[in-house]
């Protein structure tokens, strides 16, 4: 197995400064090297370049930054796409969540070119669906699962060279809890499948996870590129502090590492996003070390079996 840590140190889809020291604050907590533990080939080609975060107010149609966060979603795309085509697992470090759009454009990209089948799961608190004109904030990083099948700016949703890069129904996503009054409509819409905290706590997470996971095990998935987004904040804060925008009742440490396990299992994990680490807010930093320790699951740390 081959790894490529991608650095993308920017927080201008966010609302607080802060993620862009994720990628360091991950490199601190040795996530190479935890990898390399397990025999992967790991590659850190650094911090990619981007612009200044301006703070800028709402623009007419109701975004914050929106010029900076294309320039950084088109650097991510770009970096993804180059080490998918090299054969190459990218793990993107971000940054903030709107950099999905970039990272999974790309991957959408290279399973075209490659004739393989998308599935993508979305760890969050979050749905990120939101519409520039109906988004609260304005933040970029509430939109890219909407960026990415099709709505919103055009020079975002064509990121992958085709609109939309990604059918709804190909996007999971897992430990929602904070969803708009419009997403919600926007998630029907859209077809994505759901699992919020809810049918976590009733059906319990491994459950939940056969059901994300359906399909993707043995000979009928093997055309399937996994692509997971983690957006840190799907954790539970008492346990993950270190996130811009926390969400009480999340996945506890056990739950976590169950999702992690039960991903890794699949053997189809072949892109990854870990975005919305916030060191400024984290506690000696805890969170990344968390994430770290969570990713040792995801390439099959196991306690029972050797890796
Ligand atoms: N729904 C809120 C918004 O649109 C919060 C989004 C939080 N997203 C994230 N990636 N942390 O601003
Ligand atoms: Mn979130
Ligand atoms: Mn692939
Ligand atoms: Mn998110």
């Amino acid at each position: 197995k081959a790894v490529t840590l991608i650095g993308v140190p920017t927080d201008v889809g966010a609302g607080r400064l802060g993620a862009a020291m994720g990628p360091d604050a991950l490199r601190v907590a040795q996530l190479g090297r935890a990898l390399a533990r397990f025999g992967v080939d790991v590659q850190d080609i650094g911090n990619l370049a981007g612009p200044p975060n301006p703070r800028g107010p709402r623009d007419a149609h109701g975004l914050r930054n929106y010029a900076e966060c294309l320039a950084w979603n088109q650097a991510a795309h770009d970096a993804v796409y180059a080490q998918l085509q090299a054969g190459r697992m990218p793990i993107m470090l971000g940054g903030d969540h709107t950099l999905a759009t970039g990272s999974i454009s790309a991957v959408a990209r290279h399973c075209r070119a490659s004739g393989q089948r998308l599935r993508v799961l979305w760890l969050d608190a979050h749905a990120d669906c939101n519409l520039p004109e109906i988004s609260p904030t304005g933040n970029l990083h509430g939109i890219p699962v909407a960026s990415l099948c099709g709505q919103g700016p055009e020079p975002l949703a064509a990121l992958s060279g085709a609109i939309p890069a990604v059918q709804g129904p190909q996007i999971c996503q897992i430990g929602l809890r904070s969803v708009d009054a419009v997403e919600k409509r926007i998630i029907q819409r859209l077809g994505l499948e759901v699992f919020d905290m809810r049918a976590i706590d009733e059906q319990g997470m491994r459950a939940v996870m056969q059901q994300a996971l359906a399909g993707l095990s043995g000979p009928e998935g093997a055309d399937v590129h996994l692509h997971l987004s983690f957006d840190v904040d799907f954790l539970d804060p008492e346990i993950a502090p270190g996130t811009g925008t926390t969400v009480r009742g999340g996945p506890n440490y056990r739950e976590a590492q169950l999702c992690m396990e039960m991903i890794a299992d699949t053997g189809r994990l072949a892109s990854l996003d870990i975005v919305e680490l916030n060191p400024a807010l984290d506690i000696r930093n805890q969170t990344a070390e968390l994430v770290v320790d969570l990713v040792e699951s995801l390439f099959g740390k196991s306690t029972l079996v050797r890796g």
